[in-house]
């Protein structure tokens, strides 16, 4: 694996300063776990589209979907090493580079809607998050939404109790690992592209996840229930390699940085469309049963998991929560 990832680095370099440069396209590999199907699978074609529109070429956008060059944790580390230049993994997995902050978003109920996501994201909050990731090596360039989750198993969840002693793949956060344990589940942390496998042979009971996940992946196919809990959210910071990025010609990178700024505007207009749809051919699809909690349910869901607040604070920092709340509410923006 390391050898691949040198190899790779080694190779994006001369892209950029080989005595070729002047011929050969500039190449920009944008690597992602999910399907094409899905609002960061289109935002990804639609960036490769545009910037190799608006660089007349000299960039060559190559975009791998669904772990086809890297699955989750293997993409960050080839990102800093240079290996490969661009990705969009979720808010949930910078922990294992050491960068916690982004796990405010995994905070259970934290965001009641997609405007309170805009303003987290969007304002001053959403920028001074994007900037813990240059020490790391990485520029982040945006953030993609996906959706709000569901919550799946071979067991009806629809208090929290129902969870007890059922495992759980989630993905690589401290917080989405607490609030499993808060309900009386068995985290497992597992790459995307295991999922689907690790429910059919029982490997885990259940998972959470947007629909257009879910039914991209078929996991809906092996899970006997599916609870429209919207309990949290997953969304994506696209990121690129800083030496690749601050290698490029100013132009080229105005150029990358356009083709950005739309693409982001694309994925984030089709994301809600793109889950109810996926939402929509599950229900028709009959192969899981969907299950809709009550006021006072959701409530009870809601008191179970509220101590993560107090007890993630020094995880993901007490400042980092309120500044959070507060721009999401807007009384900061
Ligand atoms: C997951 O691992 O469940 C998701 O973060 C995958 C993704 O990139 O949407």
């Amino acid at each position: 694996m390391k050898h691949w990832i040198l190899a790779g680095a080694a190779a994006a370099s001369v892209a950029l300063v080989g005595p070729a440069q002047a011929q050969q396209p500039i190449v920009l590999n944008f690597s992602h776990v999910v399907a094409q199907d899905t609002p960061k699978g289109k935002g990804a074609l639609k960036f490769q589209e545009l910037a190799e529109k608006y660089t007349n070429g000299r960039v060559k956008v190559e975009v791998y979907a669904n772990s086809t060059l890297y699955k989750d944790k293997e993409e960050l580390e080839a990102q800093q090493l240079g290996a490969v230049q661009m990705l969009a993994p979720s808010n949930s997995k910078f922990g294992p580079i050491g960068i916690k902050e982004f796990e405010v978003f995994d905070l259970p109920f934290i965001l009641p809607d997609k405007t309170a996501l805009r303003r987290a994201t969007d304002g001053p909050f959403g920028k001074k998050l994007l900037k813990l990731l240059e020490p790391k090596g990485m520029v982040g360039l945006a953030y993609w939404d996906n959706g709000f989750k569901l919550m799946s198993a071979n067991r009806p969840l629809r208090e929290p109790e129902d969870f007890r002693g059922l495992k759980f793949r989630i993905q690589s956060s401290k917080v989405l690992e607490a609030q499993m344990r808060a309900l009386g589940a068995i985290p497992q942390v597992m790459a995307f592209s295991e999922v689907y496998q690790a429910l059919q042979t029982g490997v885990v009971d259940g998972q959470e996840n947007t629909p257009s996940n879910m039914y991209t992946q078929k996991m809906h196919e092996v899970q006997k229930y599916t609870t429209l809990s919207d309990h949290g959210y997953i969304g994506y910071v696209v990121t690129v390699n800083k030496k690749f990025w601050e290698g490029l010609p100013a132009d080229i990178r105005g150029n990358l940085e356009k083709a950005m700024a739309e693409a982001t505007h694309y994925s984030n207009e089709i994301s809600q469309k793109e889950n109810d749809e996926a939402l929509d051919d599950m229900k028709k699809s009959g192969k899981t049963q969907f299950i809709e909690l009550t006021a006072e349910q959701k409530a009870r869901w809601k008191k179970a998991l509220q101590p993560l607040y107090t007890d993630m604070a020094s995880r993901v920092g007490k400042g980092v929560i309120e500044e959070f709340e507060k721009a999401a509410q807007g009384t900061t923006n």
